[in-house]
């Protein structure tokens, strides 16, 4: 099998206004938004750190300059935290951090869609495969979506994406994939349909925000026209791109929380606390009884 090159950085697009969420998001970037006691954010880093990611790669926007802040040393508190010995909070801060010199910062400038976003790290990726992750969608599993992915793609080479089950009455709000024949522990995929007209969908697999994708995908970016929400979407750069290159997709067993809606951002929330065995003992209980009392 052919050796694979090590999928180093990975870009997270971070420009997003968040309007879903006003008015918490006005002075509070969306990715900032914390899901029990982290950001939304660090969840997603996390992921990728599992995932072996090396090198993070941040495309931002005016209002969220307070994401590079919280990937930096905060240096007043942490010489508050250590003139008051609270050492479990020097250290799970210390854990939290990317080493010095391997996050970057770029700015989307105009918010011209997610296509437009993965382009504007063209400079920092550089010639090498990379990963995308929408810090929207975090994911509980056993093993991280993103590991799951670059493991296949130690076999499979070329573009991986994962894919995960949808209610088939929600797949226009989704990228869609066409489900071709078995590879390794997931497929190739024949078809990428974005926000399918209803009906229309190849399958109810939608991708599922977590991309592998070959360098070569930043040329077509760069003259790409809009499509779907009159938006240049990394969808439509990617099928233009499965012309010459392979496209596998990743079949992930996990839970996924949209935390870029109020509902999933909610789900996340109670669900990341009730596996926490510091607050479930705390919150089983009223949960069960709020549920039993409603009308
Ligand atoms: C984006 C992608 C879409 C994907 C979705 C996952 O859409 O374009 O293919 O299925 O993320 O959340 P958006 O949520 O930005 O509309």
């Amino acid at each position: 099998m052919a050796q694979q090159q090590k999928i180093r950085k990975a870009v997270f697009p971070v420009a997003g206004l968040g309007t879903r969420f006003l008015p918490a998001t006005k002075a509070v970037p969306k990715e900032m938004l914390t899901v029990v006691d982290k950001p939304v954010i660090q969840y997603v880093v996390d992921e990728a750190a599992e995932a072996g990611i090396e090198h993070f790669v941040f495309v931002t926007g005016r209002g969220k300059g307070v994401i590079e802040d919280y990937f930096d040393i905060q240096y007043e508190l942490e010489q508050m935290l250590r003139e008051r010995n609270k050492n479990a909070e020097l250290t799970l801060l210390a854990g939290l951090l990317p080493k010095a010199g391997t996050a970057s910062f770029t700015r989307q400038q105009v918010p011209l869609g997610l296509g437009h976003a993965v382009w504007c790290a063209r400079d920092i990726v550089g010639n090498e495969p990379f990963a995308v992750l929408l810090p929207d969608m975090i994911m509980s599993a056993e093993k991280g979506c993103l590991k799951g992915m670059v493991d296949l793609y130690a076999q499979t080479g070329g573009n991986v994406l994962a894919v995960q089950e949808c209610d088939p009455e929600q797949a226009h709000k989704y990228g869609i994939v066409g489900v071709g024949d078995a590879v390794g522990e997931g497929f190739k995929i024949t078809q990428m349909v974005e926000k399918p007209a209803k009906g229309t969908a190849p399958s109810n697999l939608y991708i599922n925000g977590r991309y592998i994708l070959q360098p070569e995908i930043f040329k077509i970016l760069e003259t790409q026209e809009r499509g779907a929400g009159n938006e240049i979407q990394l969808t439509d750069g990617m099928l233009a791109l499965a012309k010459s290159q392979e496209f596998a997709a990743y079949p992930f067993k996990g839970d996924t929380y949209d935390c870029g809606a109020k509902d999933g951002f909610i789900l996340a929330n109670l669900a990341f606390a009730l596996q926490r065995a510091d607050i479930r003992p705390a919150i089983e209980g009223p949960m069960k009884a709020l549920i039993a009392s409603l009308k």
